[in-house]
């Protein structure tokens, strides 16, 4: 057995998932809300007997690795050392088959380009100007510019790459591909020139991008820049600093979020270290999940302008999705930066005088409209509904209504009325989205479904497939797993779906899983299931004659053909449809 799967063997799914979201039983699996997408009611599905897991919300599955890919944001080569670690196998790699892959060949290239800026700005002659600027203009101290790996990038065009190249043996490729330089015209340049560097960290330490800021205000430019998409940044997928905040959030049980790298490293050097930076962005749904595996609370410091407010709105339903708490730190000043610089106390005062979020939205839109006029009751009510209405605790939730029913002399019933507006017009959405599957799709699935979790697959297999001979099924992988089945049976081995699933196509085996898992009907006894599976193989037959007889009536027009042939056709849908209906 190759080592793949021999570490697969030795890990337990249910245990791997289990030691980082909740599972409940559910049957002969286990159930969850799934990580990779947000929803109220649990559609995440592990099986014990097959090793694997699936969503029927998001349509994610598959086993040990592609889970621990997925929830890590890591590629197969770490997940298998991982596993290999817990399920105490030696990895011996033969060939360099495993050799670091892309990411990792990036976060190489990385860490060398930090220290390169690292050493520039605090060593260097061509770094002077920003150290001055650090240390005199923004307080930093050689300490803290360690501890986060700040550095310099130079003027030159091509100081880093040519370092990177003839000293430290990378290619230009290398480069490219992490974002430190580009092409144009055959040559390559730094894309990072005269800028204070930050490395940009991923919770697991790697090095994924970095944002660079000028040292003089007036210079040409934007103020930051950051890097590129690349394979191992992508914009709004992390924080800066959660790499060292990360343990005192955990501890906390709170995270401080605020918009920029100055903020959290003066927040740091007053001892405030569960802080990290959104960089001037609202939250993606990426972060909020991110967020919530260190801690159940989130307290939002944004820059107290109308860019800051907007981010603000904007956050608040993709983290209360997560099922996060969110309160906000008010400031008296631009940002928690300049605070800190004037009075430290006053900024950690502000912290532990934090404010629930929908208290301060909703004083805040008071303030700010005119609560007797029916147009300041319709500004209050548009801006706060929809946030309400995402609450997901239902306590909160009324608490809310109730306060804002009070504050704006409105009944809590027209409230309620227009809440519940808003929510069926959502609604109708969703609905119209679902609606694109027509139902013959839906029971070649429910079929598959059936027969892969019969009591006696091979049976109903064998059922299904004499009503159905000559049958082309509009999903194709169904259609595939149906011929796979066949072939398989012929071949005489005995049924089996572990080992059927074992020689199954790799593409194959989502819609395998996902029909695998599928929940499905309580049926009283065996010989019910039996009738189930004999009437939707019938309910589909009759797709393939109404098809026929148009087949055959096009090919009638102006030709004599085969009338007889029409008729017995005619005759078997009626009596189809006559059984169906009968039952
Ligand atoms: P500092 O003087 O560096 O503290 O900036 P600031 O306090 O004026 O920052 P501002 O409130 O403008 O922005 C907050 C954060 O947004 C910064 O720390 C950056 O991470 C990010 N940011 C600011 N300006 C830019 C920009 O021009 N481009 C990009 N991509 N990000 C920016
Ligand atoms: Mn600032």
């Amino acid at each position: 057995m190759d080592q793949v799967s021999q570490v697969r063997e030795k890990i337990d799914i249910v245990g791997l998932i289990s030691s980082y979201i909740p599972l409940k039983k559910s049957g002969r699996n286990f159930t969850t809300n799934c990580p990779f997408h947000n929803e109220k009611t649990p559609s995440f599905v592990v099986s014990p007997e097959r090793q694997i897991w699936h969503c029927f919300g998001c349509g994610r599955g598959g086993d040990a690795y592609s889970f621990l890919m997925e929830y890590e944001n890591i590629e197969f080569i770490e997940a298998l050392r991982t596993l290999a670690k817990k399920a105490g196998v030696n990895l011996k790699f033969t060939s360099d088959a495993f050799s670091s892959s892309k990411k990792e060949k990036i976060f190489e290239v990385n860490k060398i380009a930090s220290l390169f800026y690292n050493f520039i700005l605090l060593k260097h002659q061509s770094g002077k100007q920003a150290l001055e600027y650090l240390i005199k203009k923004r307080g930093l101290t050689s300490r803290l510019i360690n501890t986060f790996g700040i550095g310099f990038s130079p003027t030159g065009r091509r100081d880093l790459s040519n370092y990177l190249i003839n000293k430290k043996n990378f290619s230009k490729k290398d480069l490219v591909d992490a974002g430190l330089s580009y092409e144009k015209d055959g040559e390559i340049f730094d894309f990072f020139k005269r800028r204070i560097m930050f490395p940009l960290i991923d919770h697991r330490g790697n090095i994924i991008g970095f944002s660079g800021r000028k040292i003089t205000d007036d210079s040409f430019g934007p103020k930051y820049i950051n890097t590129k998409e690349t394979e191992a940044y992508h914009k709004g997928s992390t924080f800066f600093g959660l790499n060292i905040a990360k343990d005192e959030i955990k501890k906390q049980g709170a995270t401080l979020v605020v918009e920029g790298e100055f903020d959290v490293i003066s927040a740091f050097s007053q001892g405030i270290k569960n802080t990290v930076a959104l960089k001037g962005t609202a939250f993606t749904e990426a972060q909020a999940l991110l967020l919530s595996r260190f801690s159940p609370k989130i307290l939002l410091c944004f820059d107290q302008d109308e860019a800051g407010f907007t981010a603000l709105k904007k956050s608040i339903p993709i983290i209360e999705k997560r099922g996060l708490s969110i309160s906000v730190v008010i400031l008296d000043g631009k940002d928690p930066d300049e605070v800190i610089k004037k009075d430290p106390v006053v900024f950690k005062k502000a912290i532990k005088n934090d404010i629930e979020v929908y208290d301060f939205l909703l004083d805040k839109l008071i303030k700010e409209n005119d609560t007797q006029e029916a147009s300041g009751k319709r500004k209050i009510t548009d801006d706060i509904l929809p946030l309400i209405s995402g609450i997901q605790n239902e306590i909160v939730k009324e608490h809310y209504l109730k306060k804002l029913s009070k504050s704006i002399d409105t009944s809590y019933e027209s409230l309620l009325r227009q809440l519940n507006k808003k929510e069926d017009e959502k609604k109708e959405k969703v609905f119209k989205k679902i609606q694109v599957r027509d139902r013959r799709e839906i029971l070649e699935e429910y079929l598959l479904a059936l027969i892969l979790q019969s009591e006696n697959p091979r049976d109903s297999f064998t059922k299904s497939k004499d009503i159905l001979s000559s049958y082309e099924f509009r999903i194709l992988s169904v259609g595939k797993i149906f011929a796979e089945i066949s072939n398989f049976s012929k071949e005489g081995n005995r049924f089996n779906l572990k080992s059927m699933s074992a020689i199954l196509l790799k593409e194959l085996l989502p819609s395998f899983d996902k029909c695998f898992l599928v929940p499905l009907p309580k049926f009283e006894n065996y010989t019910k299931y039996e009738e189930e599976i004999i009437r939707v193989s019938k309910e589909l037959r009759i797709f393939l004659l109404k098809e026929k007889v148009k087949k055959i009536s096009t090919e009638l027009k102006g030709k004599n053909t085969d009338i007889l042939e029409i008729e017995k056709i005619r005759e078997e849908i009626t009596n189809i449809t006559m059984q169906l209906s009968s039952q």
